[in-house]
């Protein structure tokens, strides 16, 4: 029997008291976050336009310019349930790779949900309810962010709608029946409920939807409805705020190892489990205290980050949602269905986005034969069935080890695995029958919603 550590655990009391705000980061390393400008009028957009659609105090953070925001006692006695989560060092796949590295990789996928989704699906819980309002409409794209909104909300005492991009609601029934026991009304998007979701189905009757139409679909409900807030499961400036317990968590579990990372590792959707746990870090190196990589992974099917355009861009099809600068692919570009549904976003996050551009963060796609590949080779060694999202990250942390094999290096490599893949099995089926297609995006798509981005006052 190995006596060597490998699962790092915190004790309730190290759960993080305060989330951690990378703007103040980003503006003192010389960096210029643009302002979200209002869909209608073009200009920057204000706390009094958003109030429709959210809770003051969400707002509040959204802009705010404090390094540290109190995480209320109500938030972290709902996160003790879950939190503080394991850090583990993968030894059995470093093994089966026979690299010198060192694979560490914080593990989400404990959460009631199943993955990081619910470290902000609590506290904008509990922030609407503090606000009086009654129900709060959202879109999720594999079913994680819904699933922890309808649990939230019931913790709560608040009614979730939630807006389930179609193509994942055909491919994960489970997540739905999962939504539904906590009460949560479930609806396929593009759906007949919404004028969006009609003009979408209108020209399209067979359209496999996208989270920029389900977002369209949540905010119009929200937006025409005084009772109810949208919830947004990443991209925002406080969703990546309230996912930063990852990360400080991580830095305390990491210096237990006894070890700092030389690469840091994470999936993107809209940037949210990226963002938990990079951002903590990337202020060290902001500051020039550290020289971490940061790593990004997207899906060839959905290249944001490494063939979008860096622009202005709205933040959903119907054009209802602020307009942010990040990477997009145009917001009427809809992914090819692959089965990393949480992936399937034409933006990302405003403060991932520039920071990629500045070059403080490498982005890389995968197609997701080589992702499943990874999963599967993961599973094997560790045991645990990774969700196709954070695959992503999987198969490029496997890749790092195995350019540490060639090169002798010793390096240590920390990746967030964001989530449990137990809901996703007929993913794993179609791979292992050989029916996963090598979904890349077809750049004439692009090209085509490249026309449509928003022109603004300059
Ligand atoms: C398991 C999982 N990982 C990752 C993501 C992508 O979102 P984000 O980039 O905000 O972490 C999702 C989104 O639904 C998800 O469900």
């Amino acid at each position: 029997m190995s006596d060597e550590q490998t699962t790092f655990n915190l004790d309730p009391s190290d759960i993080p008291t305060a989330w951690f705000n990378i703007m103040p980061s980003i503006v003192q390393a010389g960096m210029q976050p643009m302002p979200p400008l209002h869909p209608g009028t073009m200009q920057p957009i204000g706390p009094d336009d958003l109030a429709p659609l959210f809770p003051m105090a969400l707002i509040a953070q959204e802009v705010s310019t404090a390094e540290w925001i109190d995480i209320p006692c109500e938030v972290i006695d709902i996160y003790k349930i879950w939190r503080p989560t394991p850090l583990v060092r993968a030894t059995r796949l470093e093994k089966a790779l026979d690299t010198p590295a060192k694979i560490f990789f914080k593990y989400e996928g404990g959460s009631p949900a199943g993955s990081h989704k619910p470290n902000t699906a609590v506290p904008q819980a509990y922030y609407n309810k503090e606000a009086g309002i009654a129900r709060i409409a959202t879109e999720t794209g594999a079913g994680q962010w819904g699933s922890s909104i309808a649990m939230a909300c019931k913790f709560f005492g608040l009614e979730a709608l939630v807006f389930m991009v179609r193509a994942s609601y055909d491919q994960k029934p489970y997540r739905r029946m999962f939504m539904e026991t906590f009460g949560a009304e479930c609806r396929p998007s593009p759906s007949t409920t919404t004028n969006s979701g009609k003009a979408i189905l209108a020209e399209h009757p067979d359209s496999t939807g996208s989270l920029g139409i389900a977002i369209s679909e949540a905010v119009e409900v929200a937006a025409t409805h005084e009772d109810t807030s949208y919830a947004l499961g990443s991209v925002l400036n406080h969703v990546l705020l309230h996912q930063t317990v990852i990360g400080l968590e991580a830095q305390k579990q990491l210096t237990m190892a006894e070890v700092d990372p030389d690469i840091i590792i994470g999936c993107v959707g809209g940037g949210s489990n990226f963002g938990g746990v990079s951002y903590p870090f990337m202020a060290d190196k902001l500051s020039g205290k550290k020289d971490y990589r940061f790593i990004a992974v997207e899906p060839a099917a959905c290249p944001t980050l490494t063939k979008g355009t860096f622009a202005y861009d709205y933040g959903d099809t119907a054009q209802l949602a602020p307009i942010v600068q990040m990477y997009t692919l145009g917001h009427d570009f809809v992914p090819a269905p692959v089965h990393a549904g949480g992936l399937r976003y034409h933006g990302d996050a405003p403060s991932l986005s520039l920071l990629v551009h500045e070059g403080h963060i490498e982005a890389r796609a995968y197609g997701q034969n080589a992702v499943f590949e990874a999963a599967v080779q993961f599973a094997q060694t560790q045991g645990i069935v990774p969700a196709p999202e954070p695959a992503h990250a999987i198969r490029a942390a496997i890749d790092e080890a195995i350019l540490c094999r060639e090169s002798g290096e010793e390096k240590t490599i920390l990746f967030n695995l964001c989530g449990h893949g137990l809901l996703d099995m007929a993913a794993y089926d179609d791979y292992s029958n050989g029916r996963l297609p090598e979904m890349e995006y077809d750049p004439a798509a692009e090209t085509e919603a490249l026309k449509t981005l928003p022109v603004v006052p300059s």
